[in-house]
């Protein structure tokens, strides 16, 4: 399926030399959600991954449908201040911005095979945190799984030799 032309681009948004990359156009179709969710979950399949973590708020919308296709478990990695049990957490920079984001501590358990799912790759800020949190915990990472990847931002090169997925690239 041609993902591309299912992703809207938004110039100048938040700020002025971003062009936004729109997924909700992808999200509200059901052939093309379906498709992506199910390309991803190929990948993952072959890494023999047992468990998808996902960064809040757009990697909830890749990474839980992926888990539940898959049969697997499902671990958010929120933003900082929202988890009610013992946490831990770690700080970050965006391509705009600055966050924290934080895991409980018994979301994962040592030696689990995690996959982290995003709907998009930017600087790989996002990304690298939330390996930092999921190694932190003893999972191993054994992939990553993308929407969408800035390929210009090098976000990749952050990953190491962690295989990365992307569906569509800019
Ligand atoms: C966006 C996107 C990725 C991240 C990618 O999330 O959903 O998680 O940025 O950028 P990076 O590779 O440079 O880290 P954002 O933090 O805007 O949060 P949201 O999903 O809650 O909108």
């Amino acid at each position: 399926m041609d993902f591309r032309s299912y992703i809207r681009v938004i110039p100048d948004f938040p700020q002025p030399g971003i062009r936004f990359k729109d997924i909700t156009t992808l999200l509200k179709d059901g052939a093309a959600y379906k498709a992506a969710i199910d390309e991803l979950a190929q990948f993952a399949r072959e890494l023999q991954a047992d468990v998808i973590a996902g960064p809040e708020a757009r990697g909830f919308v890749v990474g839980a449908p992926l888990a539940y296709t898959l049969g697997l478990g499902f671990v958010p990695i929120r933003k900082s201040g929202k988890l009610p049990y013992k946490s831990i957490k770690a700080d970050y920079s965006l391509e705009y911005g600055k966050d924290a984001l934080a895991v409980h501590v018994d979301a994962i358990q040592p030696g689990q095979r995690v996959l982290i799912a995003d709907d998009l790759l930017a600087t790989g800020g996002t990304i690298t945190t939330t390996i930092n949190l999921v190694e932190q915990l003893g999972g191993k990472v054994v992939g990553a799984a993308f929407f969408i990847e800035l390929t210009y931002l090098d976000g990749r090169q952050k990953l190491g030799d962690i295989p990365v997925k992307s569906l569509v690239q800019y």
